[in-house]
């Protein structure tokens, strides 16, 4: 196998990454300037703001990436960056960079998909190394804050195909975490803040109905042959909903009257700089933290059970949970237990690699890299782009 060095870029929502993976499994640097104190007085990401941030980062983000890897612009191999599915214009910015450095030091240009890149962070996972044991096929769940999706992958001749078996019907695992610790005057990014809280409050404390929607299109195609992914009108589909439990918690916060005690949490909240979770742990009273710990085992447990009965139907031979949700401690824990209880091998990136970062983006191109799927200088950003 040759051994070729690719730079990655992504620029996809809030992070700005650039890494250097070598053949698709080593890491050889992995920068990521956060956005997170920009979008931060408003809760959620502006993509305006997105834009101009990486417009700021990409230049030396990729130079320190290089640098850390011990490379330069004229000795990497090829250069891989996230064509979408994305915000439009901070898509654009890494993609613009990209193409003027492909054009200008004549090295071959990959496109990934940004959800190929969470997949493929689970094989920089050192218990892969070579994928040598790892048996199809294998279903992903990505969950991060732009998606819910379940795909079945396959690998033939480094010729990755996916199939969609399942999404969100509304809003995402993270969309939710996000909103409701904004909505809980928690702070943002919800995930970690809720993550962090949670081991400190009862779990069933707060009952929520679970998502209501039950395959409403399902058919009674098995997966026939293992070689063979079918399309996705094939088979049951496996849909998710999060927008029911968020109503939930707001309809408990109206009901237990606990408006006053968010809003004096979010003003004393915005009078310190860099609030830690000791801080955020420090403004929160048992009701609410049993009601963050409620919300995130009602959320693990749907994401667990739906995606492992979509394991059960489809007879998958592995299980791959990535994306930033997949760096929950409870959700990883929840997963490893009751894959476990099926016996269904299960994989997570590393914490930091479920994130958004680009190394997964380099290591999603190099089976593009060694097929020579490279692109030309008329590739376009796609913001809604579809992973097959
Ligand atoms: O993959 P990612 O970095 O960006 C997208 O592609 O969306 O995922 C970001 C999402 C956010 O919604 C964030 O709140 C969530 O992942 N997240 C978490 C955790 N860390 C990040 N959710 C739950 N628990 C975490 N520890
Ligand atoms: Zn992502």
């Amino acid at each position: 196998m040759p051994d070729a060095h690719i730079l990655g870029i992504e620029t996809s929502c809030d992070e700005t990454g650039a890494a250097v993976v070598r053949s698709g499994q080593q890491i050889l640097s992995n920068v990521v300037a956060s956005q997170i104190a920009t979008h931060q007085p408003y809760g959620g990401v502006v993509p305006e703001l997105a834009s101009r941030e990486h417009l700021r980062a990409i230049v030396p983000v990729v130079r320190q990436a290089l640098a850390e890897a011990g490379q330069t612009y004229a000795s990497v191999d090829a250069i891989a960056v996230t064509q979408g599915p994305g915000l439009a214009g901070a898509l654009l910015v890494g993609i613009s960079f990209a193409k003027a450095l492909a054009f200008a030091l004549e090295k071959p240009l990959i496109a990934v998909n940004h959800l190929e890149g969470h997949i493929h962070a689970v094989l920089l996972e050192q218990r892969l190394g070579e994928n040598a044991d790892l048996q199809f096929p294998v279903l992903a769940l990505v969950v991060s804050g732009g998606h819910t999706h379940l795909y079945l992958a396959q690998v033939q001749e480094n010729l990755w195909s996916y199939r969609n078996i399942g999404h969100t019907r509304d809003d995402a695992a993270g969309e939710a975490f996000d909103k409701v610790a904004k909505l809980l005057g928690l702070g943002y990014p919800g995930g970690p803040i809720i993550d962090g809280l949670a081991p400190h409050g009862d779990p069933h404390a707060v009952k929520f109905q679970g998502s209501q929607i039950k395959h409403p299109d399902r058919r009674d195609q098995k997966l026939g042959d293992r070689g063979q992914l079918g399309t996705e009108e094939d088979g049951p589909h496996f849909d998710f909903s999060y927008s029911g439990i968020k109503t939930g918690v707001l309809r408990y916060v109206e009901t237990q009257n606990l408006k006053p005690a968010i809003e004096a949490r979010r003003r004393a909240l915005a009078g310190i700089e860099k609030p830690t979770l000791a801080d955020i742990r420090g403004l929160c009273d048992r009701e609410t933290l049993n009601l963050v710990a409620s919300f995130q085992r009602s959320m693990v447990n749907d994401l667990v059970m739906k995606t492992l009965a979509a394991a059960r139907e489809y007879d998958v031979r592995t299980l791959f949970v990535s994306g930033g949700v997949a760096a929950n401690r409870e959700l990883r824990a929840t997963f490893e237990r009751e894959a476990g209880r099926q016996g269904l091998p299960v994989f997570f990136p590393s914490r930091a690699l479920s994130t958004d970062n680009a190394a997964m983006i380099a290591a999603a191109a190099f089976p593009k890299f060694l097929r020579g799927e490279f692109v030309g200088m008329d590739f376009c950003a796609e913001a809604g782009m579809a992973l097959r």
